[in-house]
């Protein structure tokens, strides 16, 4: 698979993505959100990199008013019919960001960054500490990222995946504003485009907004 160079190319690079899959929405939500949210107040939500809408459709589901965005329009237009087909339009909103460069306006009960990297230049610290900044006074920060790297994925087999502590850190979010829920790895079996299974490390981020 070719690396896209820039940030610029993001959304080429996912476009071309989506446009391979025969069936680009699994239908299941991320086993990290549900985990996460059970006994959340449900109120309003933003997921980030949400492709066609699998977990933005869940959480509709579960009553939440609920907002994806991506930077690859086919994923925010499958997202978008799918919402329909499932009968949660009237509480999803779908938009196109580049998360490179902007986030929806507001504040969100629960920000959710499930898997949200991408190959090139992508700057996903800046872009997770813009989704700090939009979530409410007593709102759920949740953030997984791969913390091993599955038989199918794009990355480089070199690739060294920092710890959920490592990236907490980084973030820099000041820590009298934030309550850790959770910090650490959970390993997760993980479902391939195929079909096929693998047992993975995800790192995951859970932080309640105190202020
Ligand atoms: C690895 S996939 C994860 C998708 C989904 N959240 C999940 O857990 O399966 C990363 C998603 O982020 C999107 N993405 C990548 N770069 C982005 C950017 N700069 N702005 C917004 N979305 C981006 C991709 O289009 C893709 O849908």
């Amino acid at each position: 698979m070719t690396m896209p160079q820039a940030h610029e190319d993001a959304s080429a690079f996912w476009e071309g993505h989506y446009a391979k899959l025969t069936a680009p929405a699994s239908g299941r939500p991320s086993a990290i959100l549900v985990r996460f949210t059970a006994g959340l107040v449900i109120g309003r939500a933003l997921d980030l990199g949400c492709a066609c809408g699998d977990d933005t459709i869940w959480l509709a589901r579960q009553g939440w008013t609920a907002t994806g965005v991506d930077v690859a329009q086919s994923a925010i237009d499958a997202a978008q019919r799918a919402a329909e087909h499932a009968g949660v339009a009237e509480r999803t909103r779908f938009a196109r960001h580049d998360l490179n460069v902007s986030i929806p306006d507001g504040a969100f009960d629960l920000v959710s960054a499930m898997f949200l990297h991408s190959p090139g230049k992508f700057d996903r610290l800046a872009a997770l500490q813009r989704a700090a900044n939009v979530v409410a006074p007593g709102g759920l920060l949740l953030i997984a990222a791969h913390g091993s790297r599955a038989p199918w994925s794009w990355a480089d087999p070199d690739t060294v995946y920092p710890t959920a502590d490592e990236e907490l850190v980084d973030l820099s979010l000041t820590p009298s504003g934030w309550h850790d829920v959770f910090v650490g790895p959970i390993e997760r079996i993980a479902y391939g485009p195929g079909g096929q299974t693998a047992t993975v490390i995800d790192t995951v981020i859970a932080l309640e907004r105190l202020t």
